[in-house]
């Protein structure tokens, strides 16, 4: 249940501009999508939160503290590919986290600390649906097996917040439904807030709660690097605003009346 608060965040490459005047407000438990056209700035964005990038200007806040400025567990990250080792099984991916984060120098778990570990890694798999595959390596996985993998690696950290590029657009419609009903449910389960990109509206409206649209505001060739993208729409999907459903009722009555 976390808080993500960006204040007039800008991003600049040299003479780039990617982004300007980017304010946020964000809800702890939301499930933010971001969706833009290419170049617009979504992954910058992305890579601010994780600080894998500093903004040129600005401060992100989570929970209301300035964000740490090295990546930490807390925040979690799934990218389209890429984001498994493919020298290591399904277990070994899952556990080097844990690994990592109890045991610093030697990267590795011994005796009750271990089972403990391995314990955690199977549970976790199993509720990706990977508890069949924990020998395989990744390069034995199908593409949505892998994003499973990818997704069971981020959470088994208990992140507070999810940070997801386009973590489905290489998957086939029909595993992606699949992998949607299982993100929904971590999401439920887990209460983290999560950002995702995606090029794909009605993965963005049927999974976030708000949807948030980035675009560059001029469109002449000569503005576009002197001008970054602003948020040019900003939709709470879920739950609905009280006011729209007042809005509703007050036009659902009137057309009862009319009858
Ligand atoms: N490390 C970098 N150095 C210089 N310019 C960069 C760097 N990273 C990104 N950019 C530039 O920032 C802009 C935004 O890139 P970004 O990858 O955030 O776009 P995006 O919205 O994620 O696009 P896509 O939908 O294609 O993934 C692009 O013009 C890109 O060239
Ligand atoms: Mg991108």
């Amino acid at each position: 249940m976390t808080a993500v608060t960006l204040r007039n965040i800008w991003k600049e490459y040299g003479d780039n501009v990617v982004l300007e005047r980017i304010d946020l407000d964000v809800e702890p438990h939301s499930f933010v999508a971001l969706v833009g056209p290419s170049g617009c700035g979504k992954s910058t964005l992305l890579r601010m939160l994780m600080s894998a990038e500093v903004p040129t200007r600005g401060e992100i806040l989570i929970e209301g503290e300035p964000l740490p400025a090295d990546p930490t567990a807390e925040r979690g990250v799934v990218f389209q590919r890429y984001s498994v080792f493919p020298h290591l099984t399904v277990e070994e991916n899952v556990l080097l986290g844990l690994e990592l984060q109890t045991s610093r120098l030697s990267c590795k778990l011994f005796g009750g600390a271990k089972r403990t570990a391995m314990d955690q890694a199977r549970s976790m798999l199993e509720e990706v649906g990977l508890g069949h595959a924990l020998k395989q390596y990744p390069s034995a996985l199908s593409g949505g097996m892998q994003q499973r993998l990818a997704i069971a690696q981020a959470l088994i950290m208990r992140p507070k917040v999810l940070l997801l590029d386009e973590p489905f657009g290489a998957l086939d419609p029909g595993i992606r439904a699949e992998i949607h009903v299982l993100m929904r449910r971590l999401w439920q389960e887990t209460k983290m807030t999560v950002f995702m990109v995606t090029h794909d509206l009605s993965e963005a409206f049927h999974l976030g709660t708000r949807v948030i649209a980035l675009e560059k505001d001029r469109t002449r060739p000569e503005e576009l690097e002197r001008y970054g993208a602003v948020i040019k729409h900003d939709l709470d999907v879920w739950p609905p605003k009280l006011s729209d459903l007042e809005a509703h009722e007050t036009v659902d009555s009137e057309a009862t009346d009319d009858i």
